[in-house]
């Protein structure tokens, strides 16, 4: 990356198909899912805004209109809700999205991966450095969310920058894996990435969490990349691609991350937040000490 342009673009994939939650996802996006009582696409929306993007974009194919109808006004329901001077309900659905914020919406014509999800962004990035996440995956921190922490590093260092976290050795095949070096500055520099890969052949056990701080030629990239891991035009393989003529940085994130791709990532999440919300704690709290004493675990 030449100059350290400010990153205000966040490309959202939410095409989807959502298999691993069928029936729910038959007929919403899995990101519409709530995690309590929000669902996980405005969660990633809200990582966005906090770090500072003021362009949303989603890359949608289908049941695209639950994901633009939830971050528009919806008028009949806010004048009942303040006729009925439930303001604490209102200020839930008023704002998510301020008003200086751009959404846009491009379709992907065909489901042909996750890299070809992102190459139908680029006329709307241009020529500029851009963010990337995939709402499935929750990262949950008291302090700086996932992509503030990567934007800072992007500051600091001008490189492209991929969020990681360890995984377990039997998990290297339901992510990227990346290999590292690390750089004099003491950053780990990414030397490859390779989608999936079997335990025996990956290059190392940090995974790509769904984080990417890119820079823009990365589309010329998956331009040429042809269908890769499960039949699918990979991002990653476009990233490494990239890796040839870009420095692109590993940064384990801080925080705890949860694979709501995954039924026991997105339970879990759920639990935790739930943990978090005052009004529900103490009955949640005592709810699972007694199934864990039911089922014989305390
Ligand atoms: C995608 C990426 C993979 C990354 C993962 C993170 O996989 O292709 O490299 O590790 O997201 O969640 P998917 O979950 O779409 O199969």
């Amino acid at each position: 990356m030449d100059s350290r342009k400010r990153i205000r673009k966040a490309v959202f994939p939410v095409a989807g198909l959502g298999t691993r939650f069928l029936p729910a996802t038959k007929s919403i996006p899995k990101e519409m899912l709530p995690i309590v009582d929000k669902p996980l696409i405005q969660y990633a929306v809200e990582e966005a805004l906090e770090a500072g993007i003021d362009t949303l974009i989603f890359i949608t194919s289908r049941k695209k209109h639950a994901i633009s109808d939830h971050f528009d006004s919806e008028f009949e329901l806010e004048t009942r809700l303040a006729a009925d001077g439930k303001n604490d309900l209102l200020e839930r659905i008023v704002g998510i999205v301020p008003d200086h914020v751009n959404r846009v919406h491009v379709t992907q014509p065909e489901a042909l991966g996750l890299g070809h999800a992102i190459l139908c962004a680029e006329s709307v990035v241009g020529d500029e450095p851009f963010a990337i996440l995939l709402a499935d995956d929750m990262i949950r921190n008291d302090g700086a969310g996932a992509l503030a922490q990567m934007i800072d590093l992007y500051r600091q260092t001008g490189a492209s920058v991929i969020g990681v976290e360890e995984v377990a050795e039997e998990l290297t095949s339901s992510y990227g894996i990346v290999g590292v070096r690390e750089n004099p500055a003491g950053h780990m520099a990414i030397e490859t990435i390779v989608e999936k890969p079997q335990p025996a052949n990956a290059p190392s056990r940090l995974g790509v969490v769904g984080r990417y701080v890119l820079d823009p030629s990365v589309f010329a990239q998956l331009r040429h990349v042809q269908a890769g891991a499960g039949g699918e035009i990979q991002l990653t393989d476009g990233i490494a691609a990239l890796l040839a003529t870009h420095p692109v940085l590993a940064l384990p994130l801080v925080g705890e991350r949860y694979d709501c791709g995954s039924r026991h990532g997105f339970i879990k999440a759920t639990i935790e937040y739930a943990v978090d919300h005052d009004d529900i704690r103490e009955d949640m709290l005592d709810h699972m000490q007694a199934v864990l004493a039911r089922e014989g675990r305390l």
